[in-house]
């Protein structure tokens, strides 16, 4: 065994199933393998078709599986906020002598306490995100490990999502022969990723435009405080540019891959190019203007949708502006009509790391960072510890199949009496 950790995400996205394989090295991230292929049986973030899903998770694994040369089997999954709420929670834990000193295992013993709350049958917990620990009624504690006190409270709160929903993901996820090891309500890891601490502490909105569908997640003092979703994302902007152009979906993806801008004013009638036409082996002559009409007139309305749910929620103040992210923000203009529109300051978000500069990206490395954050705060490992199989000179997992959190060793003897969330959760739908 080696002393690297390796993490492994796993985005099941409308348009793409994405698997990121990377190596942290005290809490720096180095991305080893990308696998990335097109989704089928997924529509509006939610599995429409289990078996397609299936299938197209275990192309996606398969692909990074080549790159690395490894056997990925343990995944931290990522949720669309779709069906997501949030709601407050606290803890209390009265530690067993008055001099003791807070460890690991006591912080993740408050946070299990804080998810033991009734919530409405329909619904199950994904995460539970604390905002401050309290040592002795003194606030404001963001790591309390290694301090000393007789009672340890935690206030924070829990991302709560449809439980069919989840079920069918971590269904499917289990079918295509993966285990998982935590799981990580989108939002929660594109803002890690995507926004600083004073845009998060200020006020900010984080617009995901994925495939099927656009996400804002706002936060402020810190926090995800609210998060909705629209049904308008790029495949619709595939679809008005099919109608419009009179082809092939296909086609149509291509064109606004290479020709699609989303700002018309930016946009040039000088470059042309030639569309087949659907049914004729005819083609038609089209120019970039053409083209960004329809693409800024799907989008416009996009951001009048973000805009009139703001208002509705009295959301008046954004001093950090908007964050966008999502493939569709690969577009050229797609910032300048969000700033026109919402009449605030905005910006992308891309991941820096090589190999994954690209803002679809975004989940799925802030995913590893927010599981990671967390699992480190309760001393829990979440990482793939690996060996080199010698036979085939291939690197392979050799992780506990068991699909729970694993704690450190020296903890594990605790483990089993003390159930944690996630096997709660995981025993729940598959016991
Ligand atoms: N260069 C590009 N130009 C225009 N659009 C692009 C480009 N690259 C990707 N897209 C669009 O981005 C969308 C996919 O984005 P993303 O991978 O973030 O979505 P997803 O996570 O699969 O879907 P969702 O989050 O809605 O479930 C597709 O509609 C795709 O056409
Ligand atoms: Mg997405």
């Amino acid at each position: 065994m080696n002393n690297q950790e390796y993490y492994i995400s796993l985005d099941i996205g409308t348009s793409s199933v994405k698997v990121i394989l990377c190596e942290m090295v005290q809490d720096s991230l180095t991305i080893i393998g990308v696998g990335n292929v097109r989704s089928q049986g997924i529509k509006k973030g939610l599995i429409v078709d289990m078996e397609a899903t299936v299938q197209s998770i275990r192309k996606a694994v398969e692909k990074a599986e080549r790159v690395v040369g490894a056997t990925i089997r343990d995944v931290i999954v990522t949720i669309p906020a779709t069906q997501a709420t949030i709601q407050p929670s606290d803890s209390l834990l009265l530690l067993p002598e008055q001099n003791h000193e807070i460890t690991s295992e006591d912080i993740g013993k408050v946070i299990e306490g804080a998810q033991i709350i009734s919530i409405p049958p329909e619904k199950e917990i994904i995460n539970f995100v604390p905002e401050q620990f309290l040592v002795d009624e003194i606030d404001e504690i963001l790591d309390p490990r290694g301090m000393t006190g007789k009672r340890l409270e935690v206030e924070g709160f829990l991302t709560l999502t449809s439980k069919t929903m989840l079920h069918n993901m971590l269904r499917a996820v289990e079918k295509a022969g993966l285990n998982t090891l935590d799981i990580v309500l989108q939002p929660l890891g594109a803002g890690m990723m995507a926004l600083s601490d004073d845009e998060r502490e200020h006020g900010v909105a984080l617009v995901d435009i994925g495939g099927g569908s656009t996400t804002v997640s706002l936060f402020y003092r810190g926090h995800l405080q609210h998060t909705f979703s629209i049904p308008i994302g790029g495949e619709r902007i595939t679809s008005d540019l099919a109608i419009g152009l009179s082809t092939s979906q296909d086609e149509a993806e291509l064109i606004k891959r290479k020709y699609g801008h989303a700002f018309v004013d930016d946009a040039s009638d000088e470059v042309y190019f030639s569309v087949p036409k659907v049914g004729s082996d005819q083609h038609q002559q089209f120019n970039q203007v053409e083209v960004a009409d329809m693409i800024e007139a799907r989008l416009e309305e996009l951001f009048y949708f973000i805009q009139d749910e703001l208002a509705r929620l009295n959301v008046r103040d954004l001093p950090g502006g908007f964050v966008l992210t999502g493939g569709v923000v690969n577009l050229p203009g797609v910032l300048d009509l969000a700033q026109e529109v919402l009449k605030n300051r905005t910006r992308a978000a891309v991941p820096d790391y090589l190999g994954v500069r690209e803002p679809e990206y975004t989940t799925s490395i802030g995913t590893i960072l927010f599981a990671h954050q967390m699992a480190k705060l309760q001393g829990i490992s979440l990482t793939v510890n690996t060996s080199p199989n010698s036979e085939s000179g291939e690197v392979k997992s050799n992780k506990n199949t068991k699909p729970v959190k694993q704690k450190n060793t020296m903890q594990d003897e605790e483990k089993d009496d003390k159930p944690s969330a996630m096997k709660r959760l995981l025993g729940y739908f598959f016991d």
